[in-house]
């Protein structure tokens, strides 16, 4: 299974991408090859009269990752309940496009507090529902994430497993979908 993943968080210490850096490297071990979409502060800002008379090269080249992607995991921080605005900016230049539409993906979102960011998560799940993304269920909401999340990767074993199952769960919807005979 091809999986692209990316952080909306810009942040250079940031959870999220640590998160993201993590479900990579677990990929090869569960047969899964992972093109991470390194920096979302690429995009500029969505403008509808651009998107009209033709997108700009980097907005088309993160469009294409998408569209040959069997399957999308985001992790991304929670930002006064919502997500980030690099994130939200992101999706808007996808959704005329519709490269999400019955793609199967994962909402994470590693947070320091209590709540992982589930309210930024439930966020997301309606925003890329509408947009015909396929969100699986098992999207993770991460408490207490500076205490799993060092140097830059996940190293809370109960945390690993899980991402492990949330990598399971986009290949058995990849499968459902028919993009990855299942294995
Ligand atoms: C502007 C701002 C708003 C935030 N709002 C929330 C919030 O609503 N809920 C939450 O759990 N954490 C919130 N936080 C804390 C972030 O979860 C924390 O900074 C996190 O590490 C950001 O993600 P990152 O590590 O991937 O950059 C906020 C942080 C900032 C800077």
């Amino acid at each position: 299974m091809n999986l692209v993943a990316f952080s909306g968080s810009l942040r250079s210490a940031s959870l999220n991408t640590g998160v993201v850096r993590t479900v990579a490297e677990l990929g090869p071990a569960l047969g899964v090859t992972t093109t991470v979409y390194p920096d979302l502060g690429r995009l500029p800002y969505f403008d509808q009269d651009r998107e009209s008379s033709g997108p700009p090269v980097e907005v088309l080249e993160f469009r294409a990752l998408l569209a040959g992607a069997d399957a999308v995991l985001i992790s991304s921080p929670e930002y006064a309940h919502g997500t980030s605005g690099v994130l939200k900016n992101a999706l808007e230049w996808v959704v005329g496009g519709g490269e999400l539409v019955d793609k199967p993906l994962a909402v994470v979102t590693a947070s320091p507090s209590m709540t992982g960011g589930d309210r930024a998560q439930a966020w997301l799940s309606e925003t890329l529902a509408v947009m015909g993304a396929r969100v699986i269920p098992e999207s993770l909401p991460i408490p207490l994430a500076s205490a799993k999340i060092k140097d830059g990767r996940v190293t809370d074993p109960v945390t690993l497993d899980a991402l492990r199952g949330v990598v399971e769960a986009l290949r058995k919807s990849a499968a459902e979908t028919g993009t990855v005979p299942w294995t």
